[in-house]
């Protein structure tokens, strides 16, 4: 049975913090988003609750009419607790260490972190991210794929970085990547299935496929693997996408960081952060030659791609689609143009990079998967520039167009896709204030979240523009753009949804304008089958609950209203979590969202002396290790999330 932490979380309304109890900007905070709350006009009925190639979420006639936002936001929460409204109930299931259902393999979690390498290879990796619910029965049953971005060598093992091993390495590496699990709703509960034929666990050691233009290229080839066309692994797997035929996309974003850099980076390995030293600390390159880029200098070039996974059938082998570009991806988002192209919006998370879309050629197939297994190998990609006075234009990334010529050092497409931070300087896309997640609202708006940028307008580095117009950027922003046309549209016009922060703070750069509950550095964002616009929060642990963000408590989820602007808060998470992905039932009624390194130390890997210094969460006993997990929430009388 997969450990049910029920009893701690359910109906923890219990923990919230009382209105007395939170301080004053919070509660100023509160009692503004609540009386934003009393004057929200209801909608008209619902739009048609339909979603990509028929993964609709909220449906038919449950769905009803009434106000896009139906439930009484939340104050901001200092509690190790996840909490959410009034008349709402939430569980955690599939955290870290627990089996995630391989056949015959089904090894219990040591809550000492003593678990070996072989045994994370069959267990729910750490620092859980991206997530979907692909329905098996409806909304009774189904798979969740869902990413492990990272890990904390601290908790992960029994006495952390001490006497580092090649076991460690391994242990490491097999607590990355992507899960796949069965999960069954039975009155109101959820559990892992154990086991399922379905489950499977993909790891930064799994045999994954290249395919588009860099597959077999060059700068593809190591010593291991002189086809270029055979990876083993995926990194850092943060933001994700669903494809119209039903698979899951998976985003490698700081994968740079897992390598050692040689002593004089070239200029296109400084481009890309190679450094030196392995400066993130992993020293997987102490037992794991690959991880040394100065010995195996393409080995990095195999990472930083998307990643598509059919969850649906058990024996097949990732591809890592090369022709939707490298960048520090967090996630992918696919819109269908009218004549059902697939357009992929992604975005790359560091300060002063891009935002990229790929065109397919071809339209989308019925069939599925199998009918479609080489759609996004075939397009054309392009990145964003944000014009003044509302206006933008896509520019493409296609060797021999403008400056991507091989005197500019691009032999042909493969070393464009492979290179495409430089090909966007030589472009000139917009630098952005860290994209990160993507998605599209019932109007066709694509939502992009910039979830900060410290760097913006100093010494140096680029200064404020129409698009990113705030110096030091705190707080973070939400920008929106609507294709001219249709998806595949190469001029937009564009605004800012949301310039997030204290509407109070006195530093006018972040000073925001939230209608509604305030929240600041968002990074998640997911529209659901209603058309509601939720916001995960990303305040890094060492500056959340400081400065300027001492009153936005700690990371939270916060639902908002595409039409009407209005924001209020849904979800706040345990102490030095990170919220990150979002997924319900087709049915509506049970959503899925993933709680990050709760207890995540303010300064570095957390320390395996005293693992429970800052968190105990989920399983809430003196001593325990915090765990990433995935946290269910269901309204106690079965209706919609969200109304
Ligand atoms: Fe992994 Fe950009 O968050
Ligand atoms: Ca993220
Ligand atoms: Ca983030
Ligand atoms: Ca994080």
């Amino acid at each position: 049975m997969a450990k049910d932490f029920s009893a701690m979380e359910d109906s923890n309304r219990s923990s919230n913090p009382s209105i007395h109890d939170i301080s004053e900007p919070s509660r100023r905070t509160f009692l503004r988003g609540s009386a934003a709350a009393a004057f929200l006009a209801p909608l008209s009925g619902l739009t048609a609750l339909t979603a990509l190639g028929g993964c609709a979420t909220a449906g038919g006639s449950a769905a009803g009419s009434g106000p896009l936002l139906g439930f009484a936001g939340i104050p901001i929460s200092n509690a190790d607790t996840v909490t959410v409204p009034p008349g709402y109930v939430s569980q955690a299931i599939a955290a870290w260490g627990e089996p995630v259902g391989l056949s015959g393999e089904l090894p219990a979690f040591k809550p000492d972190g003593s678990n070996s390498a072989a045994e994370q290879l069959a267990q729910f990796g750490m620092h859980h991210d991206g997530i979907h619910y692909f329905a098996i029965e409806g909304s009774k049953s189904g798979l969740l794929v869902m990413n492990h971005e990272y890990v904390d060598d601290g908790l992960l093992h029994r006495d952390g970085l001490a006497q580092w091993s090649a076991e460690k390495v391994r242990k490491a590496q097999a607590a990355h990547g992507v899960s796949v699990c069965e999960v069954t709703e039975k009155d109101g509960r959820w559990q892992v299935v154990l086991p399922s034929p379905w489950a499977r666990r993909f790891t930064a050691s799994t045999p994954m496929a290249v395919s588009g233009p860099a597959a077999g290229h060059a700068l593809m080839k190591t010593a291991a693997d002189p086809s270029g066309r055979r990876v083993l692994g995926t990194l850092n797997n943060c933001g994700s996408g669903i494809t119209p035929w039903g698979t899951y996309l998976t985003c490698e974003e700081n994968f740079i960081f897992y390598f050692n850099g040689p002593d004089t980076p070239s200029a296109h390995e400084t481009r890309w952060g190679l450094r030196k030293g392995n400066p993130a600390g992993y020293r997987w390159h102490e037992h794991d030659a690959r991880f040394d880029a100065s010995k195996h200098p393409n080995e990095p070039h195999r990472f930083g791609w998307v990643v598509e996974i059919d969850p649906m059938n058990p024996s097949s082998t990732p591809i890592k689609r090369t022709a939707m570009g490298r960048a520090a991806h967090e996630g992918a988002t696919v819109a269908l143009t009218r004549d059902r192209r697939a357009v992929v919006y992604m975005g790359e998370d560091a300060r002063f990079e891009y935002i990229y879309k790929f065109v397919s050629r071809d339209a989308v197939k019925p069939g599925g998967a199998a009918a479609n297994s080489e759609l996004l190998d075939h397009g054309t990609l392009y990145v964003a520039r944000f014009d003044a006075e509302g206006r933008g234009r896509w520019l493409p990334l296609v060797h021999g167009q403008g400056p991507l010529s091989a005197a500019n050092g691009f032999a042909d497409q493969g070393e464009v896709v492979l290179k495409s931070r430089q090909a966007s300087d030589l472009l000139g896309g917009t630098k952005m204030d860290r994209p990160e997640w993507i998605d599209v609202d019932k109007q066709g708006w694509v939502y992009c979240t910039l979830t900060n940028n410290s760097n913006r307008g100093g010494k140096d580095h680029p200064a404020v523009d129409a698009a990113n117009p705030r110096a030091n950027n705190s707080m973070g922003h939400i920008i929106r753009w609507k294709e001219d046309g249709d998806h595949d549209g190469l001029v937009f016009e564009w605004n800012h949804f949301v310039l997030a922060g204290d509407p109070f703070n006195e530093r006018a750069e972040a000073k925001g304008n939230v209608k509604g509950d305030t929240f600041a550095c968002p990074d998640g964002l997911w529209v659901d089958g209603r058309g509601v616009l939720w916001i995960q929060t990303d305040m890094s642990t060492s500056a959340m609950g400081k400065g300027e963000l001492a009153v936005m408590g700690q990371n939270q989820m916060l639902a908002a209203d595409p039409q009407t602007g209005e924001v209020r808060r849904f979800l706040t998470g345990p102490i030095g979590c990170e919220v990150t992905g979002a997924t319900m039932t087709p049915d509506g009624r049970s959503m899925f969202v993933n709680i990050q390194h709760p207890g995540e130390s303010p300064s570095e890997r957390s320390d395996p002396a005293q693992p429970d210094r800052f968190s105990n969460w989920p399983d809430k006993r003196p001593g325990a290790r915090p765990r990433s997990a995935t946290v269910v929430i269901r309204r106690a009388d079965g209706g919609l999330v969200g109304t």
